[in-house]
C-alpha cells in the first residue's frame, strides 16, 4: 500500500468515527451550559451601581473618587470669576476679564436681579419687596442696598452676597450660574449709582457728544436729556 493510500484510509477511518460520535449527541439533552472552549475574558467579577461588594472595607462597589479629584473642564481656579476674590484674597472691585461690561450685560443683570432679588429687595433695591409687603414683613427686613455701609462695598461684596448668603440671607449659587451673579451685582452697582445721582450727572455724558452739531449761534434749548418732570 502506498502511502497516499494509507493516509487517506486514516482520514477516512477518522471522518466515520467523527460522525458516529457526532450522531450519538443527536436526541440527547443537557441542562449544562454550552462547552465554551476558548474562555478569553469572557466571565470575570464584575460590580453594578450601587451593589455590594465584600472586597472594599466599606462593602461598596461604587468607589469615591480620590479627594480634589476634578472632573475635566470642572476646575475652577480663576478666584476673581468663581469668589470675587484677588489672588491676595481681598474682595475684587471689578468684573472679572471674561465679563465686559455692556448694554447686554446690564440689561441680564436687570432681569435676573427681578426675578431673584427685587421680590425681597424691591425693584429699585429699598429692602421694600413685594415679599416685605404680605403676611407682617420679614425678620429681619431684606437690606436696603443704597445704605451708606453698602454703596462703597467692592463689586465681589455682592457677588459673594448671592452666591453664598448673608445671615439670614441664603445663597442663590444653585440657582444663579456665575455669569448672571456677575450681571446681578452689576446692576445692583448700577442702581446704587443711578440712586445716588447728581442733577449734572445725567446731563453731561450726553451733552459732549452733541455739542459740535449744535449749529453756532443755536438758541440754548432745554438739555435734552433731562428727565421728565424734573424742575430745576
Ligand atoms: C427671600 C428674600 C431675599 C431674596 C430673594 C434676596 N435677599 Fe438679599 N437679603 C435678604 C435679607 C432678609 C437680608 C438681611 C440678612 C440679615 O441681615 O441677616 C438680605 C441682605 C442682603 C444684602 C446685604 C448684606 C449685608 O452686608 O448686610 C445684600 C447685598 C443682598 N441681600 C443682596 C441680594 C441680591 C443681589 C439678591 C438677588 C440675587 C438677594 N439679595 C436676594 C433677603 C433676600
Amino acid at each position: 500500500m502506498t502511502t497516499h493510500a494509507r493516509g487517506f484510509l486514516g482520514s477516512a477511518a477518522l471522518m466515520v468515527v467523527a460522525l458516529a460520535a457526532l450522531g450519538g449527541c443527536r436526541g440527547t439533552r443537557s441542562e449544562d451550559p454550552p462547552v465554551h472552549l476558548q474562555q478569553n475574558m469572557d466571565f470575570q467579577e464584575r460590580g453594578d451601581a450601587q451593589e455590594f461588594n465584600g472586597f472594599f472595607a466599606d462593602g461598596r462597589v461604587m468607589r469615591k473618587p480620590p479627594e480634589g479629584t476634578v472632573a475635566v473642564g470642572l476646575l475652577k481656579d480663576d478666584d476673581h470669576l468663581y469668589r470675587g476674590r484677588n489672588l491676595d484674597g481681598t474682595l475684587a472691585d471689578a468684573l472679572p476679564p471674561a465679563i465686559k461690561l455692556d448694554d447686554k450685560l446690564l440689561t441680564r443683570g436687570e432681569a435676573r436681579y427681578n426675578i431673584y432679588c427685587a421680590p425681597c429687595h424691591g425693584q429699585v433695591g429699598r429692602g421694600d419687596g413685594q415679599a416685605t409687603r404680605r403676611g407682617g414683613g420679614m425678620m429681619p427686613q431684606p437690606a436696603n442696598l443704597h445704605l451708606a455701609r453698602l454703596r462703597p462695598e467692592p463689586l465681589g461684596y455682592f457677588f459673594n452676597v448671592i452666591s453664598n448668603g448673608k445671615g439670614k440671607m441664603r445663597s442663590y449659587k444653585a440657582q444663579i450660574p456665575v455669569e448672571d451673579r456677575w450681571a446681578i451685582s452689576a446692576w445692583v452697582r448700577t442702581l446704587q449709582v443711578s440712586h445716588d445721582a447728581k442733577p449734572g450727572d445725567a446731563a453731561a455724558p450726553a451733552a459732549a457728544p452733541s455739542a459740535p452739531t449744535a449749529a453756532p449761534g443755536a438758541a440754548p434749548g432745554p438739555t435734552p436729556s433731562a428727565p421728565k418732570g424734573a424742575t430745576p
